[in-house]
């Protein structure tokens, strides 16, 4: 393929999130968060890991923006531990964690790069789960007034504010199946009420965070994957677009359309959220920008889920490789909807990673990945969607949730035993990307 340019103006960043990078879990009046609680219960993550030390970024905050200006990123993207802002959830503000936030933005614009903060990266108050977290529609003013108090904190610094990342796996993994924190396996009601009531808090903090502070863009950030089907059988195609409405439409649809998509509250059934008169317009409130984080493709015959997809290659994550999924999913969401300016929040890919004996990481097939997915997506730009940046995941090899430590996204090394960083080959390529915009 030929060199693909992008256009001028267009963002290069990369992203974290609190809890897989910050450590520093209980310092300077942080409180515990559904993740401290449940990374300490014996038996669920792996190798027995914690973010309690994760790549210790509240301490060496300074040392990984000069890495990311090494790279020439204009742009990063993160989140806030509530917790560290508000110890009890609400209230009070600990000092110690608005210091900490202020000077990494700080730190961020000296080096002219762009911060893009998302508010809540799964990482809840543990007190506010005890008194019922999603669950409850209590939490949804919580999350309405923290969402108000940052913009008024940071929001002068701070222009791009994304209220959930994705939600739908605090729903599934939280509530439905118990793989991530808080570890409940209630089924599909209560991961239902858990998604309705995520979109309608999403719909209260962004009301609240114009009303704080008019002028910000403001946005989500959804997981999406392409389903598509195992082969041209009209009946494989049947299955698969009937995966996508009743999987990937729960919150799109919502947003920006106001309704659930038909085959969703189909296949609700009896799981079907309670909704409250005038939930539905609260949730589809006009956002600035949608961000979409993706990394693979679900594959449907009519039989159910095709995996693995023969002669398909995958990751260490169990993830196809498939980019042009990619593009053919950036198309149908800007068919179906009239969405806002996109930014792609997260996509990259896991691979074992062997430190060569010259101390270097020659990351080959992440630098593939990371390469095919950009051709695709320059690809879904040409053919009309409007994509403003692209954010990798991730800068560092991070504390991957219920994988612990075992799986590596980073294009900078981390070394867990003594925090190193080491820039693989891949953050090499992708600061030659951003240098001539543009993917050879
Ligand atoms: C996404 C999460 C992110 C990271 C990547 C690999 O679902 O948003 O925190 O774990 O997957």
């Amino acid at each position: 393929m030929k060199k693909v340019q992008f256009p001028a103006g267009f963002s290069w960043g990369t992203a974290t999130a609190s809890h897989q990078v910050e450590g520093a879990w209980q310092e300077d009046g942080k409180g515990e968060s559904i993740w401290d609680r449940f990374s300490h219960t014996p038996g669920k993550i792996k190798e027995a890991a914690t973010g309690d030390v994760a790549c210790d970024h509240y301490h060496r905050y300074r040392e990984d923006v000069a890495l990311m200006r090494t790279l020439g990123l204009n742009a990063y993207r993160f989140s806030i531990s509530w917790p560290r802002l508000l110890p009890a959830g609400f209230g009070n503000v600990n000092p110690a964690g608005l210091d900490f936030y202020d000077r990494l933005v700080d730190t961020l614009l000296e080096a002219r790069i762009q911060p893009f903060i998302t508010l809540h990266h799964w990482d809840l108050p543990q007190v506010l789960y005890e008194k019922g977290g999603w669950l409850k529609r209590d939490n949804l003013s919580y999350f309405a007034d923290y969402a108000a108090l940052l913009v008024k904190l940071l929001g002068d610094r701070v222009q791009r504010w994304s209220t959930f990342n994705e939600p739908g796996v605090i729903a599934e993994a939280g509530y439905v199946n118990g793989d991530h924190a808080p570890g409940i396996r209630a089924g599909w009601k209560a991961g239902w009420q858990v998604i309705h009531h995520l979109l309608v808090a999403h719909g209260l903090a962004i009301q609240a965070m114009r009303a704080a502070r008019p002028g910000l863009e403001l946005g989500i950030v959804l997981s999406q994957w392409a389903v598509e089907p195992a082969s041209d059988d009209p009946a494989d195609g049947i299955a698969a677009e009937q995966g996508w409405s009743s999987h990937e439409t729960a919150f799109t649809h919502p947003i920006f359309r106001g309704y659930y998509h038909p085959l969703m509250v189909v296949a609700m059934g009896e799981a079907a959220p309670e909704i409250q008169a005038g939930d539905m317009a609260l949730i589809a409130q006009k956002l600035d920008f949608l961000g979409i984080n993706s990394y693979s493709r679900i594959v449907v015959g009519a039989n159910g889920i095709v995996n693995p997809v023969p002669g398909s290659d995958y990751t260490d994550m169990g993830w196809e490789v498939c980019a042009p999924s990619f593009r053919r999913m950036l198309n149908r969401i800007n068919a179906d909807y009239d969405l806002p300016p996109i930014y792609i929040t997260e996509n990259g890919a896991a691979y074992p990673d062997i430190v060569s004996p010259d101390g270097q990481i020659h990351d080959e097939q992440r630098i593939d990945y990371l390469r095919q997915h950009l051709q695709q997506l320059r690809l879904a730009m040409q053919d009309g969607v409007d994509v403003r940046g692209y954010f990798a995941w991730s800068l560092l090899d991070n504390f991957e949730w219920a994988e612990g430590n075992t799986k590596r996204f980073g294009l900078v090394r981390v070394d867990y035993a003594t925090l190193e960083r080491t820039l693989k080959d891949s953050a090499k390529w992708y600061a030659q990307v951003i240098a001539k915009n543009q993917v050879d």
